[in-house]
């Protein structure tokens, strides 16, 4: 199977990708992702494809995966959602939102006045017992409890997307011709999901939401590739741009959805009480489609 070019990868059709472990595993190459981008050891090109782990660390270029041998080649295409894809779109879902427990904990841990707390209850437990173990296993046991509680919380905020959207896909993103929902394949399993409705906000405005890619196909263009398919759909139905929300944990998605071309226009602090306490940042991306009327 010959592999495509890196610019018919990008037109997200017939795309080719080296699948990877997990990105977890990715600590053994021992150097910052960034840092891996250079120049095609075949053809001496810039290389802006996927990495190879697999032979030489050189970015696939325009020769299409120059250092990737063909039978470590996988085609993905992006096709619309249908009806059987509805439980492995969910659990896609789920997983993707599920891993942002340990960042949301530690984003919660580090603010101030938890920090604070934290150290109070320490000094004072310290104090009144005259030994180190008491206050280590109490800060312990309270810091188990609180990841608990925050993975509770967000498992409860899953579920509601859950039971929102995601409840009927079909009714909610294929019946209207101003919505979709698309999903990644690769050898007849799904694994990247995408979806487009109009803003609430402003009907000029189409929606991109539920993005997410399984983790042992990460980093190789298909998050990149879903988004230009929303960007295209957008312009095919005369809106004026597209508009998404992040968490401030979603750092990567934030990475991604900048090389499309998205710019951030607005950030605020959720309005609710433990959206003020644990100081949970949403930042607004727009890609302007069409110049403003
Ligand atoms: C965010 C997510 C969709 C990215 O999917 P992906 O297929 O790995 O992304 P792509 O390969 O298309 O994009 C790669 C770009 O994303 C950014 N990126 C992705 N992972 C990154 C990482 N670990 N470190 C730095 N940048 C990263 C980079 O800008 C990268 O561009 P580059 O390859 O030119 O450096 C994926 O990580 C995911 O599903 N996360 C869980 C769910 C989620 O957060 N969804 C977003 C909701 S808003």
């Amino acid at each position: 199977m010959r592999p495509l070019p890196v610019n018919k990868r990008k037109a997200g059709f017939n795309n080719m990708v080296t699948p990877r472990t997990p990105r977890d595993a990715k600590s053994d190459v021992n150097i910052p992702r960034r840092k891996q981008r250079g120049h095609c050891s075949s053809t001496g090109e810039r290389g802006r494809g996927p990495v190879c782990k697999v032979i030489c660390g050189a970015p696939t270029c325009t020769c299409g995966g120059c250092c990737v041998p063909e039978e470590l080649m996988v085609e993905y295409k992006i096709r619309s959602y249908e009806g059987s894809d509805y439980e492995v779109v969910r659990d896609l879902f789920s997983h993707g939102m599920s891993e942002y427990i340990p960042s949301i904990c530690i984003h919660v841990v580090t603010r101030p006045w938890v920090l604070f707390v934290l150290t109070c209850m320490f000094l004072c437990l310290l104090v009144s017992s005259k030994s180190v173990i008491l206050p280590v296993l109490a800060v312990t046991l309270l810091l188990a409890l609180g990841r608990h509680l925050l993975g509770y919380c967000w498992s409860l905020y899953i579920n509601h997307c859950l039971k929102e959207d995601l409840q009927d896909i079909q009714k909610t993103y294929m019946e209207d011709k101003g919505s979709h929902f698309w999903v990644a394949e690769v050898e007849d399993s799904v694994v990247g999901t995408v979806a487009a409705k109009p803003s609430d906000e402003n009907q000029d405005e189409l929606q991109l939401k539920r993005m997410s890619v399984r983790n042992d196909f990460r980093g190789l263009g298909i998050a990149k590739a879903l988004s230009r398919e929303v960007i295209s759909f957008a312009r095919q139905r005369g809106y004026q741009s597209v508009v998404l929300n992040t968490l401030m944990v979603q750092r990567e998605a934030q990475r991604m959805y900048e090389s499309v071309g998205f710019k951030k226009y607005t950030e605020f602090v959720l309005p609710t009480v433990y959206g003020q306490l644990v100081d949970l940042t949403i930042s607004k991306y727009r890609y302007d489609v069409l110049p403003a009327k």
